[in-house]
């Protein structure tokens, strides 16, 4: 049967659909937001020749801290560049949400600074109403919760406080958040026992949602720490998902493969578990959050670089001991003084605590994603993950090491997220599944941004589409504005 010609057709693509099966040439059809057709195309309105490259799902980027860059940078430059087209935010406990507008939550919130919304759909209307680049999906935060109706008082709630709290976790969910977050090794959710977290997922469990943790500890104690993560998941009936999983600092190196088994232990169990990963030896926070100003550790002050630092840009980049030196100041007190500054506690720092081993370790079990856990903090020197994560695992761990083949890759930042965060008829190249899209060159995709030069955006993604219209094009980004705001387990 003849058909009209379809909005854009892309010809002869190498198809991996995400499911991690191999890949297949296929003419692929978009008729509006949605894949009309994949096989054979009627003409299109566009054609592009596919030849050579591969055509899959858009990448799903499972643990961003976004919220904030959605209203600051909704163009979203440095995720759509990578073929990234749909956000989780809301990690690690910090959320936009709930919102007092004008209070200031607490200082350095790497969810950014709250404006008019008070709750989840007045948030996603301030979103919508500056036209994002890609789709977003929000986790509620229990740091924010707690700051909500506790402050950041050091002591656990009473009743009616965290009847309040859980309020604030239904609404959300009930709003269309995919989960619960937690940030336990941060102020105040490190004041949190086990059971108010228990009690709060269960606000999530009625939602059929998911807690998702940055565990109370990813260093000597990370075993106790999946033990809690796993307790907390099982108490409330509630799938268990694990931030950016490492084992941190070097006496602990290797150890990813003790915390897998305990992850794998309780999913046989009956709590599923999933996990996620970034592909670089450092991660980066705000920097107050780390440090105990009466007792620095130097040994951990001695693999710590400034990303981000208000008071002293000529810090940003730089390894703290070699700001000392310049300085004249022990390596102790350069944490001291960055910190103390005006300013101190916005100082974002960058922390090389991580085994490549461990990485390969993590992205080669079935069910890690890949996660950037970017700080979308663009002055100064953010973590290359920002703009690098997607293609260094495609360039550097498929390609160069052969740790994981490119179909499996592809199904970790794909299909499988969209089936764990509840994203509906979006993660497979199928007819009538909506066209978040992305076309690469399997031979040339590589991520460019580093420690020295953090903005550079990756190259060999050659178009992204996000529902349906061309987001990215030939390192040009379209302005299109074709986000959305999804919701969890609602087809949108
Ligand atoms: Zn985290
Ligand atoms: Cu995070």
């Amino acid at each position: 049967m003849p058909r009209m010609a379809m909005d854009l057709v892309f010809r002869h693509a190498l198809v991996l659909d995400g499911s991690g099966a191999p890949g297949f040439e296929a003419d692929v059809g978009v008729e509006g937001d949605r894949i009309a057709t994949v096989g054979e195309a009627p003409p299109g309105r566009r054609e592009v020749d596919a030849r050579g490259l591969v055509l899959c799902p858009g990448f799903v980027d499972t643990h961003s801290h976004d919220d904030g860059a959605f209203l600051r940078h909704p163009g979203m430059e440095f995720k759509v560049a990578q073929g990234v087209t749909t956000d989780v935010s809301g990690n690690c406990g910090f959320s936009t949400v709930p919102n007092e507008p004008g209070r200031a939550y607490m200082p350095g919130d790497i969810s950014g600074p709250g404006a008019g919304w008070t709750d989840l759909e007045s948030y996603f209307s301030a979103c919508m109403a500056k036209r994002p680049a890609i789709n977003n999906l929000m986790l509620v935060g229990h740091n924010r919760v707690r700051a909500h109706v506790l402050g950041m008082e050091r002591r656990a709630p009473a009743a009616e406080e965290l009847a309040a709290m859980r309020g604030h976790v239904a609404r959300a969910m009930a709003q269309g958040a995919a989960g619960l977050s937690t940030g336990l090794i941060y102020e105040p959710g490190r004041y949190a026992r086990t059971e108010e977290v228990i009690a709060l997922a269960r606000e999530a469990a009625s939602y059929g949602g998911l807690y998702v943790t940055h565990m109370r500890n990813e260093a000597d104690r990370l075993l106790d720490a999946v033990d809690e993560a796993v307790t907390v998941a099982r108490e409330a009936s509630v799938g268990l998902h694990i931030s950016h999983h490492k084992a941190a600092g070097r006496r602990n190196w290797g150890r990813v493969a003790e915390s897998l088994a305990k992850a794998d232990a309780a999913h046989r169990a009956g709590t599923s578990v999933t996990l996620d990963v970034y592909p670089y030896t450092a991660g980066s926070g705000p920097m107050w959050q780390y440090v105990n100003l009466d007792a620095i550790d130097r040994e951990w002050a001695e693999c710590v670089m400034i990303a981000s630092c208000p008071d002293r840009r000529e810090f940003e980049g730089r390894m703290v001991p070699d700001i000392a030196a310049g300085e004249g100041w022990t390596v102790e007190e350069a944490v001291q003084r960055i910190l103390t500054a005006p300013r101190g506690k916005e100082v974002i720092c960058i922390q090389f605590i991580i085994d490549e081993g461990d990485i390969e370790t993590n992205l080669r079990h079935p069910r890690t994603f890949i996660g950037s856990d970017g700080i979308p903090v663009l002055k100064g020197n953010p973590h290359p993950r920002l703009f690098g994560t997607m293609p260094r695992v495609l360039a550097r761990y498929v390609r160069e090491r052969g740790v994981l083949t490119l179909e499996e890759a592809i199904r970790k930042m794909t299909s499988a997220p969209c089936e764990r965060f509840g994203l509906v008829k979006r993660g497979l190249v199928r007819e009538g599944w909506f066209a978040d899209l992305v076309l690469f060159d399997p031979a040339t995709v590589e991520d460019l941004a580093t420690y020295e030069q953090p903005k550079r955006e990756p190259r060999g993604i050659q178009m992204v589409i996000v529902n349906g219209q061309v987001a990215f094009e030939d390192g040009r980004h379209t302005g299109a504005g074709s986000g959305r705001m999804l919701r969890y387990r609602r087809e949108a």
